[in-house]
């Protein structure tokens, strides 16, 4: 591998390999560096959030020619198999022994808490793009980790536009709420969702909670068929909601469904979810030449239409450059500061402002599902 160069190891099992540059920010030849740690779930339950955070990721950095100021990056992907001790562990070695200065990823929340917390207490810059759960960039103090960003608005905005879409443009008075009680991110979004909709006259008719693991929902989905819910609302990921799903329609419930943004896959059962709603971050068909531009050079690269899940890694990754070129340094805490003073950074994802606690302020696009596998943009809601 040459030093100074861009250095992409995508290692097996989790090992993690060094790629020959000197600590503290230059190379061995003096040569200015800034290395930064990509973790994504690249195999397990949900890898095509990983697949997409990667080249995501990797496509920011190949237009930024690997540079930002005068410094050239060196990177690091690993894969935590969406396991938060894994993410761990890999955050703990890109820190200790690869001498990382910051850190992009994860994608779930679950998996993110930890090693922002680790990142945090090394004074690592670490940015997610997508883990909405507020605990990413808080403490259970409520003190701000202030290292840690993120690219996504978080979980009790978007519980709220969907309960409000789901009260004032489905005109549902009832629902039902299943979520994975082992999942940050599926209770968070499940109780956002369930406050709003109360709040607005809304009435929660089951709310049943299910592990990881399970895979026959027979059994509470008895209980939604008996309740008559108007709605059916699912946060979890793609894999998970369209087991469930299909289920509950081979039960005869015929209640509209909706969800997060843990919907947006190629992978989602598109038949079986049709007619369907989720709230998200970003719609392909947003006419802004910002969004046009990422949709246009993200498919000639790799041929698909971006999901929410690349243009978020790629907004992180940004966020992240520019905060390296503003204070044109390898040094963690005047990167972050040049992160936290960013106003109104132009991304694909909206115009991005930090907040106190490191979540930028932007609007949640709700998106229909489409049985040609395909997504309708419905909305876009602002705070
Ligand atoms: N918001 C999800 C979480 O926090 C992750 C996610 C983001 C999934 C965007 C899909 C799209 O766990």
């Amino acid at each position: 591998m040459r030093r100074g160069m861009a250095a992409a190891l995508v290692l097996g099992l989790g090992v993690l390999a060094g790629c020959g540059s000197g600590s503290g920010g230059s190379g061995a030849g003096g040569e200015k560096v800034v290395r930064i740690g990509l973790i994504a779930p690249l195999t397990g339950d949900v890898k095509t959030f990983g697949e997409s955070t990667k080249n995501g990721f990797e496509l920011a950095l190949e237009q930024a020619g690997h540079k930002a100021g005068d410094f050239s990056i060196e990177y690091f992907i690993q894969d935590d198999r969406n396991d938060p001790t894994e993410a761990l562990n890999i955050a703990t070695k890109l820190i200790t022994e690869q001498k990382v200065h910051a850190l992009v990823g994860s994608v779930s929340s679950k998996v993110t808490i930890p090693v922002s917390n680790v990142a945090n207490e090394h004074r690592v810059v670490h940015i997610t793009g997508t883990a909405t759960n507020p605990a990413v960039t808080v403490d259970d103090k409520g003190n701000r980790k202030p290292f840690v960003f993120r690219a996504c608005f978080i979980d009790p905005f978007q519980g709220q536009v969907a309960a409000k879409f789901a009260l004032e443009t489905l005109g549902a008075r009832t629902a039902a709420v299943l979520y994975d009680k082992g999942n940050d991110y599926s209770v968070g979004l499940a109780e956002n969702f369930r406050r709003h909709f109360e709040a607005g006259g809304g009435q929660v008719v089951a709310w049943e909670a299910y592990a990881l693991a399970d895979t026959d929902f027979s059994a509470i989905l008895s209980k939604v068929a008996d309740a008559k819910p108007d709605l059916l609302y699912l946060p979890d990921y793609y894999q998970k909601v369209s087991l469930i799903g299909k289920q509950a329609r081979a039960k005869g419930i015929t209640a509209t469904m909706m969800g997060g943004d843990g919907w947006d896959s190629a992978e989602l059962d598109f038949a079986t979810m049709a007619g369907g709603y989720f709230t998200n971050h970003y719609s392909p068909e947003d006419t802004r030449p910002e969004v046009q531009k990422f949709v246009a050079d993200y498919q000639a690269k790799y041929g698909t239409v971006p999901d929410a899940l690349a243009a978020l890694a790629y907004d992180a990754t940004n966020i992240l450059l520019e905060g390296i070129r503003r204070s044109n340094t390898s040094d963690p805490d005047q990167i972050r500061q040049a992160i936290q003073n960013l106003k109104g950074f132009s991304a694909v994802s909206g115009q991005i402002s930090f907040d106190e606690n490191g979540n930028p302020v932007k609007s949640a696009a709700i998106l229909q599902v489409q049985a040609d596998k395909t997504t309708r943009f419905i909305a876009s809601v602002n705070p």
